[in-house]
């Protein structure tokens, strides 16, 4: 498979690149405002996805080459109760069910400035890799997510109006964070 796939998608009138990062991938001065998101995608991504932890999507404006958002995917599971699994009417005996984890996303501070609903497009970016996924590799049924409460507690808002739930087996074990699912095909 070719490490270096890029796939050009169109947001407004803006298109954008989305391709995985590589050895050879130029970072320019991507800052997001959140040093620990900076410091990953400039220390730990790299490292991360050649040792298969996680592999890290960029999000590069077509025309100025700019990096505007990063985010770090991962195959994810999560435990669900009786009445989640009946919210999203998967009746099967066991509690763990197959997802794709967002580990981490974040907009550049020039993309927050500049856009309204990058974040929201690269979402929409996790779900499209997520269905080719189901597709042809392997099933995953949820999008998840911690929403990191910790640096924003406004990120909880943004995944609910992405249509996140919070999962309740999981709420409370870390107050930095909230556990939350998107049922891929609902
Ligand atoms: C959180 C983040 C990804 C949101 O990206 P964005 O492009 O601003 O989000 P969108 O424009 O797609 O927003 C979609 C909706 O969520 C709302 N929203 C977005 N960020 C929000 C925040 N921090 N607080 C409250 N609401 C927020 C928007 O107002 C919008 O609502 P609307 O549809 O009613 O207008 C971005 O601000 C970011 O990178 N933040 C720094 C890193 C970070 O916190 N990452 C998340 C870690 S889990």
């Amino acid at each position: 498979m070719n490490p270096k796939i890029t796939i050009n998608l169109r947001n407004g009138d803006t298109w954008f690149c989305l391709e995985q990062l590589s050895p050879d991938t130029k970072f320019d001065d991507f800052s997001c405002s959140i040093a620990e998101y900076d410091d990953y995608l400039y220390k730990d991504a790299l490292r991360s996805q050649n040792d298969h932890i996680a592999l890290t999507w960029l999000l590069r404006e077509r025309t100025t080459g700019i990096i505007a958002a990063y985010m770090s995917l991962i195959a994810d599971a999560i435990k669900l109760s009786l009445s989640e699994k009946d919210i999203h009417s998967l009746n099967y005996p066991f509690k763990t069910l197959p997802a794709m984890k967002i580990a981490k996303l974040a907009l550049s501070q020039n993309a927050q400035m500049k856009y309204k609903g990058v974040g929201s497009y690269m979402i929409f970016n996790a779900l499209a890799l997520a269905r080719i996924c189901n597709r042809q590799l392997f099933a995953a049924r949820f999008l998840t997510v911690d929403a990191d409460i910790e640096h924003d507690k406004g990120v909880l808002a943004f995944y609910e109006k992405n249509g996140f739930i919070p999962n309740a087996e999981l709420y409370h074990k870390n107050r930095k964070t909230v556990s939350m699912r998107k049922d891929i095909y609902a």
